[in-house]
């Protein structure tokens, strides 16, 4: 979508971090942003943040692992701006500490929100913006967490790999009718995705934090060390943005050498197999 400015975005997850960052590029470029949060206050602040910034910035409170709030938010946008062009399905929680002790409510909510969130996005604006005919764009945020397997059997791993393949197969099928798709893989990221406990509905029961001392722990620790003095993340919105205009499916956020070759780790293991079992 070449053409962004008279265009409205609605932004999920954008009280905060990667979400903020995309509804201020959005808003400088001259589109009307509706900003969809579950966090009420960060995100009244989040838009008194954005006032300035572009031609009108809203917000509307969400809970994307819902489908009924995913829609009261689009009507809210739609009644607010009109027609939705740029779609971020961008909401995302981290959680899960150790193979053996991740509770099934923990299961539940990282997926719901990081998997059936992004779902619900797409359910929820596709019929529309198909059916006015505009154009637009649907960006979901997925991780390098969704193409590489560091952080190994957890459920953020698994709903961000879903992501990715979900885009992939969307772009393919909204390619003919001119609708772009793009998947927004970042490596570490300057934001408050570590502190996700702090929007865990009670319908999941308590946060779980792993022993310091165990593995898991001093994972989680390192993990949260390394977005502390990660991306800054203006600098990734920056990528969705051209990314938009430029009608492109993957954004990779981080390409140096370790990122590369923890990828070409896998493919390689996946060729090497399908040798092995061409060869029996
Ligand atoms: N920060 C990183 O290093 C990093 C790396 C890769 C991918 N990501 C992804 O980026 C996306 C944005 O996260 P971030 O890093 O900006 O973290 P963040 O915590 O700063 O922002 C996430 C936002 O999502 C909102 N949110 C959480 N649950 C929600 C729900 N049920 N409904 C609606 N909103 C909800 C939060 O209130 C928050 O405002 C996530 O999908 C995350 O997985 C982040």
């Amino acid at each position: 979508m070449r053409e962004v400015a008279r265009k409205t975005a609605f932004v999920t997850g954008g009280a905060s971090g990667i979400g903020l960052a995309l509804g201020r590029v959005f808003a400088e470029a001259g589109m009307k942003v509706m900003l969809a949060d579950i966090e009420t206050d960060a995100l009244a602040n989040a838009v008194s943040s954005l006032r300035d910034c572009g031609p009108d910035v809203r917000g509307v409170t969400c809970d994307v692992a819902d489908p009924i709030s995913v829609e009261h938010a689009a009507a809210a946008a739609y009644q607010a701006f009109g027609n939705v062009h740029v779609v971020c399905n961008n909401a995302g929680v981290g959680g899960g500490s150790g193979i053996d002790n991740i509770s099934l409510d923990t299961w539940r909510w990282v997926l719901d929100v990081n998997l059936m969130g992004v779902l619900h996005g797409i359910r929820t604006f596709l019929p529309h913006i198909r059916a006015h005919g505009e154009g637009g764009h649907i960006v979901n945020t997925a991780s390098m967490a969704g193409m590489n397997s560091g952080l190994g059997f957890s459920p953020y791993s698994a709903s961000k790999f879903a992501v990715v393949n979900m885009s992939e197969g969307l772009a393919m099928q909204l390619a003919p009718l001119g609708i772009g798709v793009t998947v927004l893989c970042p490596g570490f990221v300057r934001t408050r995705i570590w502190e996700s406990g702090r929007n865990r509905p009670e319908r999941y029961g308590p946060a779980q934090t792993p022993d310091p001392a165990s593995q898991a722990g001093k994972l989680a620790a390192n993990l949260a060390e390394l977005g502390r003095s990660g991306l800054d993340p203006s600098e990734v919105a920056a990528q969705v943005l051209a990314a938009i205009r430029e009608n492109e499916l993957y954004v990779f956020t981080h390409s140096g050498p370790d990122w590369r070759s923890e990828l070409e780790e896998r493919f390689n293991a996946i060729l090497a197999a399908m040798d092995r079992s061409a060869a029996r």
